[in-house]
């Protein structure tokens, strides 16, 4: 009896071969998803912790005071870059240490939007 002919075997080999790439995800892939800047933005909680933190220097409308305006930051920096500043400061702004990871990562992308 013939089990499988030439033909058939490398069908079979195409198939698990199909299989086995698909179910090799990226890892890095999903983990740049979750720190990437297409996070969900609670615009509300936003401008909440940008009234606490930011308003006093950048202005009540984004439009700067002692620090610059921000109402077309997004044009000019990413949200990672605004989160890097937020947290370690730039020039003459202090870093903005109260802010927790979820706040700073919601900020950064809600002030990224603005261009
Ligand atoms: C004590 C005043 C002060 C506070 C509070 C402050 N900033 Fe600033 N910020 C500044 C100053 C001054 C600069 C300009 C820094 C420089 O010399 O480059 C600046 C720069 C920036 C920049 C870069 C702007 C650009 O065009 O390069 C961003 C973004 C920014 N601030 C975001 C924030 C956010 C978000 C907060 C609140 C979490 C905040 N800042 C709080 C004073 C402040």
């Amino acid at each position: 009896m013939k089990v499988i002919g030439w033909k058939g075997f490398c069908l079979v080999s195409a198939v698990v071969l199909l299989i086995a790439g698909c179910s090799d995800p990226n890892p890095s892939t999903s983990e740049e998803k979750k720190s990437g800047e297409s996070v969900q933005v609670d615009a509300a909680q936003a401008e909440e912790t940008y009234q606490n933190n930011c308003m006093s220097c950048h202005g009540d409308q984004l439009q700067g005071a002692q620090g610059p305006s921000l109402e077309k930051v997004g044009a000019k920096l990413s949200a990672k870059e605004i989160e890097t500043i937020i947290q370690s400061g730039q020039g003459s702004m202090p870093p903005q240490v109260s802010l927790n990871v979820e706040e700073r990562k919601n900020l950064a992308g809600w002030l990224a939007e603005k261009k």
